[in-house]
């Protein structure tokens, strides 16, 4: 499959409708995702990104179809991540001195993954490349968003930005625009990527944001390397991006926790009726740890003004999964977010220290010491967590 997008600028990417885990299993890829290539045809052929490794062949066999391989005169690698990467070697077997234009930071990551010294053209911010016909190809360096090397280019009189991560969504489709598709599931898509991937970096995202609006360059099509291409209103998702990346909530308070017999449970439940009680209008969402996709509890995350963790004492400590969530949390680096922690215990109780410790290293602003209940909370215990609900409720 390939299809014309503008003028001289054609997709040869792969959509991948099987994919369910990316970066080994740290991302959940329910809708499947997409390996977006680029290959522009003006006096000078360029190809930009590839695709990943298990697609190799069958990219190069079908770009092969596009254009007799000898006649590209350069190939973009604008992140050297594997998804993108991946069909590298296959293809610079057939064309070995074609130069690859990256940048700097690039060029350490193309060989750190490939141990290969192909003819690499470093470039940074400004750089140009001339296509002919009077176009020609931009450089920015997108540090950061989401790797050092990471770069978009932006193809003048066309007005395309080729973002590569930025902007995209892991989202098969046979559609390939941001007007076709269920606009419901491409949110929920865009937020998912945005709040696992993106989140740590969001100090970066809004200065390049700025950086290349302040450009005021003009930009009709958005064509990310994963998803849909943004043609249809393509600075939407530029405006949301710049929502996201500033502390963003909404009024939603998430609980999460694991529970052995139910008893932490329980008190998530007591927790969430003082909650309503006091505040009609909250969103509250429970989720069992160890039974929810983590990208999804990042993103309800990354959408909460409050979150509470719960877990039951186990081992002095507490139970594996919220452990798992906790490390996720940390790396995330969420900012501007409250939390507390709860849980029930036998003998010792450890949990709630435990969760608040974890909380505040991962830069929550935490609201009291949590609550915890002996045994399976009996009914005086579950009103302490009704009350405890509406103390939380009137944390502004
Ligand atoms: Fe889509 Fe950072 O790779």
């Amino acid at each position: 499959m390939s299809f014309k997008i503008k003028s001289n600028v054609y997709w040869v990417g792969k959509v991948d409708w099987e994919l369910r885990k990316f970066h080994g299993n740290e991302y959940s890829t329910n809708r499947g995702s997409t390996y977006n290539s680029y290959l522009i045809k003006e006096e000078k052929i360029v190809l930009i990104d590839t695709v990943w490794k298990p697609f190799s062949k069958e990219f190069v066999e079908n770009l092969s179809k596009e254009i007799d391989l000898s006649k590209i005169d350069y190939v973009i690698t604008n992140h050297a991540e594997s998804d993108h990467s991946g069909a590298l070697p296959e293809l610079m077997k057939k064309i070995p001195e074609t130069p690859i234009y990256c940048t700097a930071n690039g060029v350490k990551s193309i060989k750190g993954h490939y141990h290969k010294d192909w003819n690499f053209q470093v470039v940074k911010t400004g750089d140009t490349l001339d296509l002919g016909n009077g176009k020609q190809l931009i450089f920015v360096e997108m540090r950061m968003l989401h790797w050092p090397d990471s770069m978009a280019c932006y193809l003048t009189k066309d007005n395309i930005l080729f973002s590569n991560d930025a902007f995209g969504q892991h989202y098969a489709n046979e559609f390939m625009y941001n007007d076709l598709v269920d606009q419901n599931e491409l949110y929920a898509e865009c937020i998912k990527y945005y709040a696992n991937i993106l989140t740590p970096f969001s100090a970066f995202v809004d200065k390049k944001i700025k950086e290349v609006l302040d450009l005021k360059i003009p930009i009709d099509i958005i064509a990310t390397s994963h998803g849909v291409i943004w043609r249809d209103n393509p600075t939407q998702i530029v405006e949301k991006y710049l929502t996201w990346a500033n502390d963003y909530q909404e009024n939603q308070i998430t609980i999460l926790y694991d529970t052995m017999w139910d008893g932490t449970k329980r008190m998530a439940e007591a927790i969430t009726k003082g909650i309503r009680e006091i505040d009609k209008k909250v969103n509250v969402k429970l989720y069992n740890i160890a039974k929810t996709d983590k990208n999804d509890l990042i993103t309800e995350i990354f959408k909460s003004r409050i979150i509470l963790v719960g877990s039951p004492t186990i081992g002095g400590g507490i139970l594996s999964s919220v452990a798992e969530i906790l490390e996720m949390i940390k790396g995330m680096r969420f900012k501007n977010k409250k939390a507390a922690s709860f849980g029930c215990y036998g003998w010792s109780g450890e949990s709630i220290k435990v969760i608040k410790e974890h909380l505040e290293k991962s830069g929550f602003s935490v609201i009291n010491d949590g609550i915890r209940a002996l045994w399976n909370p009996d009914d005086e215990s579950l009103e302490k967590c009704v009350e405890f609900g509406r103390e939380i409720a009137n944390t502004k």
